[in-house]
Order: structure tokens, then C-alpha cells, then sequence
């Protein structure tokens, strides 16, 4: 019979788990339980203590559905996705750097024309977000795709409200020439969900619940490391704070007030607006 004592089992139970049948689960799954029981050693972990985060485990899970993902929320808090996202997306310095998904990405966003207002009637100051989509070599990428979303002067992203059409996301396609046009709202920094098990753990400590004012993308094309990415606000409050780690330097852009008059993409606007540029590179996909 097998003796388990505090000492051994971790090598106990690295060894069960070193039995799955695929190798990476078995390097995964025997490098989890060493550092769960490391953890557990550093802290002296109590059973009161493991019963609350088994009870906060099974919160974030019952609160989430197909809109809310209380999962990838915490994972984005705890700077995880950020550090898997920088693991995973080490493009050449000259590229467009990558950030979090996060929780509120719709897939199959309706296509627009070059300069298509996303925005619809949603109330805000009208932004156009122009530039190009580019390879390391400077060379356009036509037909790149472009899906944007964001969230209203709210803060509420269209997975989080009750509603039947798209709102405040859309897909864009680069021109012949690289050239893409993007009419939207301004947005404004606003504060991740705080009603739920994540936002009981923030509300604990000193941290800043916020994200500064951004834009999301995802841009794809042929041949072409996907993309994903924000344009933070320069100046906006919140950018040396984001909750979920998100902020990169080159990604700051500047919003520039315009006065009524006519726009990119060939309108006019009645009534002020802000124009920011923003040259997307992006990384070509590795040789198999
Ligand atoms: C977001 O920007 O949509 C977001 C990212 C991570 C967590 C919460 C929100
Ligand atoms: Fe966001």
C-alpha cells in the first residue's frame, strides 16, 4: 500500500498526472499540481481559506454565460492574459503590438464601407480613426480586415445590454492602398463589471477599477499574424493604472479636435469632431 505523507505527495500526484496519454496535458497537468501544492505550502493554506476560493470558483463559473465571461475577467485582473498574450505574440518591434481580447468581442460583426459609421445613434462626439493596415516592409495590405468594437459613453459594451442589433462594432475593410476608415464615437475610460466575484476581490484591495478610453481591433489578413489589439486615448485618464494591464506606448494615439466641416471619408459633420491616425503593421505568420 502506498504511504502518503504531507512530503510526498506531491511527487505522488505529479506521477498520477504524468500518465495522460497526450504529453503536453502531462507536462501541463503535473507543473499545475506542483504549483498548487507550493502555493498551498508557502501560505499554509487553511481548509476555511481553500472552501472560500473553491466557493469564488463556483460564483465566477454560475455567473457566466455566452455574454459574461466572469473567467476571462479574472484571468485579465491578474495579469495573466497579458502575460500569455506576450508569450504568444513576440512580433519583430517594428509591428503593431499586441493586448487582451477581453470579455466583450462579438463575432461576426456586420461589414462596412470605407468611412461607415459604427456608431449608428448611439449619442457621442463622432471620431474617424484613419490610417493603414501595413507589412514590416511598408508594403499595403488590401482587403485586411478590421473588426472593431467599443464600449458608449457608458461604459456598456453591447454584450452587455439587452439588445438585438449589432451596436458599436463593425468590420472595415483596408483599400487597394492600405487605407482604412473608421467612423465611431469617442470613447471613454470606464469601469470593468464590478457586481460579481471578480469585483468583490478588487473591491478588497487599493486597486483601480478602470480601463482608459479605447478603441478594440482585431485585424486579420492573408498570410498574416492575427491581431489583436486597442488604440488608447493620449492623455486619458487611467492609461498608467488599466485594470487588466492592457496599455502599451506605441498604442496611444492622439485624438485631434476638428471643427464641423467635412471628414475623411467624404461626409461632413455638422458639428465638431476628432480625427486620430493610426498605422497598423502587421507581423507576416511564421514559415511551417
Ligand atoms: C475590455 O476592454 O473590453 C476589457 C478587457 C478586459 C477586461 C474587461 C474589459
Ligand atoms: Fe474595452
Amino acid at each position: 500500500m502506498q504511504l502518503v505523507t504531507e512530503d510526498n505527495i506531491t511527487e505522488l500526484a505529479e506521477q498520477r498526472w504524468a500518465t495522460a496519454k497526450d504529453p503536453r496535458t502531462a507536462q501541463l497537468m503535473t507543473a499545475l499540481v506542483r504549483h498548487l501544492h507550493d502555493f498551498a505550502r508557502e501560505v499554509r493554506l487553511t481548509e476555511a481559506e481553500w472552501m472560500a476560493a473553491i466557493r469564488w470558483l463556483t460564483a465566477t463559473g454560475q455567473i457566466s454565460d455566452e455574454k459574461r465571461e466572469e473567467f476571462i475577467l479574472a484571468s485579465d485582473v491578474l495579469g495573466l492574459s497579458m502575460l500569455i498574450v506576450q508569450m504568444n505574440h513576440r512580433f519583430d518591434p517594428a509591428a503593431t503590438p499586441a493586448t487582451v481580447l477581453g470579455p466583450f468581442h462579438i463575432d461576426g460583426s456586420p461589414e462596412l464601407g470605407f468611412g461607415g459609421d459604427m456608431s449608428d445613434d448611439v449619442p457621442g462626439t463622432p471620431l474617424y480613426l484613419t490610417g493603414t493596415v501595413r507589412s514590416l516592409d511598408g508594403a499595403p495590405v488590401p482587403g485586411a480586415v478590421l473588426d472593431v468594437w467599443q464600449a458608449d459613453a457608458d461604459g456598456a459594451y453591447e454584450a452587455q445590454l439587452d439588445v438585438d442589433e449589432a451596436r458599436l462594432r463593425a468590420k472595415y475593410r483596408a483599400e487597394a492602398d492600405g487605407s482604412y476608415c473608421v467612423r465611431t464615437i469617442t470613447p471613454k475610460g470606464y469601469s470593468i463589471p464590478m457586481d460579481g466575484p471578480v469585483g468583490d476581490l478588487i473591491a478588497q484591495t487599493e486597486i483601480s477599477h478602470f480601463r482608459p478610453a479605447h478603441v478594440h481591433f482585431l485585424v486579420t489578413a492573408d498570410g498574416f499574424e492575427p491581431l489583436i489589439t486597442h488604440l488608447f486615448e493620449e492623455g486619458a485618464e487611467y492609461l498608467d493604472s488599466d485594470v487588466v494591464f492592457g496599455t502599451k506606448q506605441e498604442l496611444v494615439v492622439r485624438f485631434e479636435p476638428r471643427e464641423p466641416g467635412p471628414t475623411p471619408g467624404g461626409g461632413t459633420s455638422a458639428v465638431p469632431w476628432v480625427e486620430a491616425r493610426f498605422d497598423f503593421v502587421l507581423q507576416p505568420c511564421a514559415p511551417h
